[in-house]
């Protein structure tokens, strides 16, 4: 999930870098863009589910308490993001007035749900992009916290990575 984020984001700022020369390139980058991003909140609901069942990694109990409700609370936000991000992302697609279709592998077209509106695309447009900066820095800065902890001795990386 970490890697469709990292390349849908980084396909994200350049497909809207390239120019209207780069036609074809700038269609199919929206394309992949988009069908990486609708392979997220399914992935997302199915590792919720897994949570649910299995439950959470154990919590590390080396750490002091305001890290384990600062983590919590990083997670839920990382969750909220994963799923927020898409949908926008997905209702920016439905109201642009270009009308791009959204085609998932370049083959299985998705209805879009909204009319076209110029208004309604520029608001759902700047709040995708800022929640996907967001999303990145949040990851990224979880990633970090991560490995500091690890190379501190704390069990936490062990238990991300499942060990
Ligand atoms: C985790 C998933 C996603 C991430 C991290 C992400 C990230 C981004 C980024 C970084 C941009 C460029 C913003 C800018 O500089 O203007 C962007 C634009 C956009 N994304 Fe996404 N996106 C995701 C999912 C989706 C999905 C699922 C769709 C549609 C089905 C979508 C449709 C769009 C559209 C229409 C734009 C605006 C392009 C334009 O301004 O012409 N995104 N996204």
């Amino acid at each position: 999930m970490a890697l469709l984020v990292v390349l849908g984001f980084a396909i994200g700022l350049v497909m809207v870098a390239l120019p209207l020369t780069q036609l074809l390139a700038k269609i199919i980058a929206y394309q992949v863009h988009k069908t990486i991003g609708l392979l997220v909140p399914p992935l997302v609901l199915w590792r919720l589910w897994l949570r649910a069942r299995r439950g959470r990694p154990p919590e590390d109990p080396g750490l002091p308490a305001w890290q384990h409700s600062a983590a919590r609370l990083g997670h839920a936000a990382l969750y909220a993001l994963l799923l927020v991000v898409p949908v926008l992302g997905y209702l920016s697609a439905s109201t642009a007035p270009g009308q791009i279709e959204t085609v998932m592998f370049l083959l299985v077209p998705i209805p879009h749900v909204l009319e076209p509106d110029e208004a309604s695309y520029e608001t759902l447009r700047a709040i995708h992009q800022v929640l996907a900066w967001s999303l990145v820095v949040l990851a990224a800065g979880h990633a970090t916290v991560a490995v500091i902890h690890h190379r501190r001795g704390h069990s936490v990386l062990a238990h991300m990575l499942g060990r």
